[in-house]
């Protein structure tokens, strides 16, 4: 019955594998095809992705039902009693009424009852969902903004970002193998929302706050930012992929290569690499001030530093400036939320974004 309020892509996926179920040993299975990013239904509930999705959405949905059983019971029962006891003549009496015991007892009672077991309820998924596994794979993730930054401790060197210009692959996680985040801002707070997985969790600044969930479907799902965070937070939005353990770290690995394409100029690579990595949340390239100075004209151009002293833009500067944000801030900025690319980008990828900048006319 609870299907109705389910996504079609989801009651699609229940279906087929009823009838996987029914036919007996099928060929060799067909390669998983992705389903496109799921489509919010307004009136539906999300694609159910997660082992959580299925026991969040029942408790939510007996509450919605409970409360609109209750609703049509004392709507009916007031517009019955208004009928019947309706004064019939301008001289009646409203006979003397004290109290009913009984009835005082079970209307007290009854919903007394409802709200333990909804708490109950409530509280046995709780649990299940604040105490991640012992042999959960640990991903960190990171908030700005306006942009996430997720890092697997176990694979090092593997970094990925959303971006707020596209749809970009911000996390990847192996099917049924339970995940573990820890996560924390360098801003403000922020909140990771996966709406498939039925999971979310506070970014918060100066601590580390934890989240875990194991996914059921393969497929791309949608990453939200769920607190007001400045300006652009409606774009904090980014993409996590679920794929088979077996296609997990080759996955991974290749998503998290940011190499110059045979194909490609240094800085068409430089200008990748300023939305891969997130440059473009602060820096913009038609010449507005945002939290950092814009790219547009930057190179060759003279800058007054906070400390008053002036110097040029050039090479050894932007290197500088990536590496070591805090060593000279142009007068106007604090450059409190550029991040040290430190360890993150290596020479190729700072000259390609040098290139890039320059071309920034
Ligand atoms: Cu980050 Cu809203």
């Amino acid at each position: 019955m609870l299907s109705m309020f389910l996504a079609p892509e989801t009651k699609e996926a229940a279906k087929a594998a009823v009838g996987n179920v029914a036919a007996a040993a099928p060929p060799a299975p067909p390669a998983p095809k992705l389903p496109p990013l799921e489509t919010l239904h307004s009136w539906a509930m999300p694609t159910q992705a997660s082992t959580f999705a299925e026991s969040t959405d029942n408790l939510y949905l007996f509450i919605v039902f409970l409360d609109a059983f209750f609703f049509v019971l004392i709507l009916a029962a007031m517009g019955y009693f208004m009928w019947k006891y309706k004064r019939r003549s301008p001289d009646q009496k409203t006979s003397s009424i004290t109290h009913n015991g009984k009835i005082e007892f079970l209307w007290s009672a009854i919903p007394a009852v409802l709200l333990v077991v909804i708490f109950a309820w409530a509280e046995i998924d709780f649990i299940k969902q604040t105490t991640p596994p012992a042999d959960a794979i640990d991903i960190r993730v990171t908030g700005r903004q306006w942009f996430w930054q997720v890092d697997y401790p176990d694979y090092p060197g593997v970094s990925l970002t959303s971006s707020t210009e596209e749809p970009l692959i911000t996390m990847i996680v192996p099917k049924g193998r339970p995940v573990r985040l820890i996560m924390t801002s360098e801003d403000v707070l922020h909140s990771f929302y996966v709406p498939a997985f039925r999971v979310k969790k506070d970014v918060v600044p100066g601590r580390y706050t934890t989240l875990w969930f194991e996914a059921t479907r393969v497929g791309e799902f949608n990453i939200f930012c769920t607190e007001y965070c400045g300006d652009r937070h409606s774009s904090m939005a980014g993409v996590i992929k679920v794929l088979e353990p077996a296609s997990f770290e080759a996955a991974l690995r290749e998503a998290a290569k940011l190499e110059q394409k045979p194909t490609e100029s240094v800085a068409d690579f430089g200008g990748r690499i300023y939305t891969r990595r997130g440059c473009n949340a602060c820096h913009t390239l038609n010449g507005d001030p945002a939290t950092g100075p814009t790219w547009k004209g930057l190179y060759g151009k003279s800058e007054t530093l906070a400390d008053g002293t002036t110097l040029t833009v050039d090479d050894n500067y932007i290197k500088e400036s990536i590496l070591q944000p805090q060593a000279k801030i142009v007068a106007g900025f604090t450059g409190a939320n550029m991040p040290s690319y430190q360890g993150q980008l290596d020479d190729k990828q700072i000259t390609a974004i040098i290139d890039f900048i320059k071309q920034q006319k």
